[in-house]
């Protein structure tokens, strides 16, 4: 991970250069996230749909089949080079954000919305086997109408403006700050109006994670406490947890999936 150097020191000082201070937790404003490499995140995580993004997915699209949404402004938060949460919520939106704070991402992700690469056809197939979901044929059209990519930090979405939204693999992986974890959790919930149906995947026990050669800062977040700040902004609130042998990303446990509508 490389990590923003230091403030200069001040007039008089010696004319050494100030030495660089890697932080051993460094907060999300540590991290050079404009360096993420999202071909190299997408070839190693998404490049084959594996069993455990699999049910993710087959969970989260059963759940918002069943929300009963439609023509709604949907956001995922934190998008990185992942597609599939957004395809989740597509057949429900009038608008899909996409919301992240790499420019590199984010130049990622305004290439793929304009006609996504040929690797995401079978997780929209999975999709697809939902009724809700066959019933659209043209998903590669229609996330190039309804999607917008946005910069933004989860620390400053808006409050109450969308209706639906996801956020995958965002609180567990921005930075090594237990605090901040739960601050965007939190911003996650308050960004949807109440009543909303959200999604949030999170792994836990996550010591960190390689993008190619660089590495990523994560908190190894427990179950419990990751349930406990979700409930204080929801209701409805189903968790499941999903293990695999081998897992795929470095240093984590399992990852677990909440599904549930927001509190007023
Ligand atoms: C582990 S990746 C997850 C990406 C994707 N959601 C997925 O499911 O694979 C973490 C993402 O958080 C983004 N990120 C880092 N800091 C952020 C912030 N303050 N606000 C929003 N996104 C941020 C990174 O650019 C990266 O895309």
């Amino acid at each position: 991970m490389a990590l923003t150097p230091a403030a200069g020191g001040g007039c008089g000082e010696s004319s050494m250069p100030p030495p660089s201070i890697r932080s051993l937790q460094p907060v999300n404003s540590d991290v050079e996230w404009d360096s993420f490499d999202p071909q190299a995140y997408v070839r190693h995580n998404y490049a084959v749909l594996r069993a455990d993004d699999r049910e993710i997915l087959c969970r989260t699209r059963d759940f918002l089949a069943r929300a009963k949404l439609s023509d709604a402004d949907c956001v995922d938060v934190g998008s990185g080079a992942n597609l599939y949460p957004a395809l989740s919520l597509l057949p429900f939106a009038r608008r899909v954000d996409l919301c992240d704070w790499s420019t590199s991402n984010v130049s990622w992700l305004r290439t793929q919305i304009h006609g996504y690469d040929e690797l995401w056809d079978p997780y929209w197939q999975v999709c697809a086997e939902n009724p809700a979901y066959s019933a659209l044929t043209d998903p590669r059209g229609r996330l190039a109408r309804v999607g917008r990519v946005r910069k933004t930090s989860v620390f400053d979405v808006p409050r109450h403006a969308w209706d639906a939204g996801t956020m995958f693999f965002v609180a567990c992986s921005i930075s090594a700050d237990r605090a901040e974890a739960e601050r965007a959790i939190g911003r996650f919930l308050d960004a949807l109006r109440p009543g909303s149906p959200f999604a949030v995947a999170v792994m836990l026990g996550s010591r960190g994670y390689h993008v190619g050669q660089r590495l990523y800062p994560a908190v190894a977040l427990r179950r419990a406490e990751v349930v406990a700040r979700i409930a204080a902004g929801a209701y409805d609130l189903d968790v499941h947890e999903v293990r695999l042998t081998p897992p795929l990303r470095d240093g984590y446990r399992s990852m677990l999936l909440a599904t549930g509508r927001t509190r007023g």
